[in-house]
């Protein structure tokens, strides 16, 4: 009886304590400030067709780091440099891992690539293969010559588009360059000669992305939300998509099997030799759908960041004719004599940098970065940011953010000259490529593919804006997905030198 009474005791002792504790951390626990919620959508009515404007205007309202409910889920948003410095460097540790998203997770076979994957000891090994062997300055050395033939093609179809004066649709052509090139590069092939046709290849890759950057029920709503992607379709675009790009990985894997060793390698050889020595990364063999998981990566994130980033950066030197003189008398007084210029000679260009620079500060191609999810309490400015809440850095804020910038709204790429902020993750002000341990691996070959088709393009022609149109009336609004390109594509007429 009297143990009994000593355990009853003890019990409520333990429930009250408990309960204490609880009361204590709570009020000790002060989450960041946010919009009010509905029941059951939490805050989605508020995100719009592009999160990352709304998104920027909410910051406006409830300052640098909100919280807010996407259905059930806890996200958080920083919208300011020295936020993103404390997400991206002090507390990077904390927060570097990827929530499970249900797009990512077919597109990435459950997450067997470098994007996608949870922080763990397979994502440190699979990322560093990837800096080591794929997108280190070697290998983009060893693409150069891809480059000159994607660009020669190009120069050829825009040397006849001007005898005719006739417009081309720049965004189609940087897409269909930058899909050439890594398509070649990846592959050894020529998309033409692929299982998918280009009509369908020139699809595939902005329909995976739109596909990632989509609203899908099951990343707000866990457990239920599947049922809702069923009944919008978007379940059965997702599967079409994955099946598409697997067969054409598969097509492409198949064909380096047979193919004679002494070719160049490219990004496939590389993978199967992986595969052939039965290495294994994290606690895991690298199997075949580890090399499709990587390859679809490589498309999705190096075709479109960089197509995206030669067009807005034409948009804006169309728009300002002192910009587009400036830029194109720097290339002509250096390289006006060559047919291609170099990787290399990109480097000198200073002006042409800085107009880079400027545009992705403007129109940073993923403006919300990647999601990240925080594994490991922690607080910014006296706010928590507690476990599995997911964690979005506002790049496109931060890049209009008056506090950092001077009149924000203006493209200027003099904003440059004597300063030494670059785009590589160390200043926060600046975040086109993200950072911390996420930051793109691929920094180098990104800039490089930019740099060299925008200083052939300015080099070989001038650039006239379609009959009767005014720079004023050029459209500059931006269209949904997981990167950002310009709404309405850009069309303008190339004048042969
Ligand atoms: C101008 C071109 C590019 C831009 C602006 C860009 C931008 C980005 C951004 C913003 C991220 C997310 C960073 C974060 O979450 O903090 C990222 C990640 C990534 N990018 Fe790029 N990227 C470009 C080119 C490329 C290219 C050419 C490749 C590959 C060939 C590539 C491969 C990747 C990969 C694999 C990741 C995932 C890294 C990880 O989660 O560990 N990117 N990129």
């Amino acid at each position: 009886m009297a143990l009994s009474l000593y355990l009853l005791y003890f019990l409520v002792l333990a429930i009250v304590s408990i309960i204490f504790l609880n009361l204590f951390k709570k009020s000790n626990s002060k989450l960041p400030p946010g919009p009010p919620k509905l029941p059951i959508i939490g805050n989605l009515h508020q995100l719009g067709e592009l999160p990352h404007q709304s998104l920027w205007r909410l910051s406006r309202k409830y300052g640098p780091v909100i919280f807010m409910k996407l259905g059930t889920v806890p996200t958080i948003v920083v919208s300011t440099p020295e936020t993103a410095r404390q997400v991206l460097r002090v507390f990077d540790l904390n927060c570097c891992s990827r929530p499970s998203l249900a797009g990512s997770k077919k597109l990435s076979y459950n997450y067997r690539d470098i994007a996608f994957s949870p922080f763990n000891d397979y994502w440190k090994e699979v990322r560093k293969i990837g800096v080591q062997e794929l997108f280190n300055i070697k290998r983009v050395q060893s693409m150069e010559p891809i480059m000159y033939e994607e660009m020669s093609k190009i120069i050829d179809s825009f040397s006849e588009s001007a005898s005719t004066k006739t417009p081309v649709n720049l965004s189609e052509k940087f897409l269909s360059l930058t899909a050439g090139v890594m398509c070649k590069a990846s592959f050894g092939v020529s998309f033409q000669d692929t299982v998918l046709n280009s009509e369908r290849f020139n699809e595939l890759i902005p329909e995976a992305l739109k596909i990632l950057g989509s609203f899908s029920a099951s990343d707000f709503y866990p457990y239920v939300g599947w049922i809702m992607d069923r009944f919008t379709g978007l379940h059965k675009l997702r599967e079409r998509s994955a099946r598409d790009l697997d067969a054409f990985c598969e097509q492409m894997i198949n064909m380096h099997l047979k193919k004679d060793k002494e070719e160049n390698e490219d990004f496939v050889d590389l993978l199967l030799k992986l595969e052939k020595d039965q290495v294994v990364l994290g606690h895991e063999k690298f199997t075949r759908d580890n090399i499709k998981a990587i390859l679809i990566n490589i498309l999705l994130a190096g075709i479109d960041t960089a197509a995206i980033t030669m067009t807005w950066a034409m948009t804006e030197l169309s728009r300002n004719s002192r910009l587009m003189k400036k830029v194109q008398s720097e290339i002509r007084e250096k390289f006006g004599d060559k047919e291609i210029i170099s990787l290399e000679e990109t480097d000198e260009l200073e002006y042409l940098n800085m107009v880079v620079k400027e545009t992705w500060r403007l129109h940073p191609p993923s403006p919300l970065l990647i999601p990240r999810e925080v594994k490991t309490e922690f607080e910014i400015n006296g706010y928590t940011i507690p476990v599995n809440t997911r964690l979005q850095v506002n790049a496109w804020a931060i890049g209009r953010d008056p506090d950092a910038w001077k009149d924000p709204d203006v493209f200027l790429p003099e904003r440059f000259v004597d300063s030494d902020i670059n785009a590589k993750g160390q200043y926060f002000e600046l975040l086109p490529f993200g950072g911390g341990r996420r930051i793109c691996p691929a920094i180098y070959m990104g800039t490089k593919m930019v740099d060299f088709g925008l200083a052939n393009l300015l080099n070989r022609f001038d650039w006239k804006l379609p009959e009767g149109m005014k720079a004023e009336d050029m459209k500059m609004e931006e269209a949904p997905g997981l990167t950002i390109n310009k709404k309405h594509d850009l069309l303008l007429i190339p004048v042969k030198l």
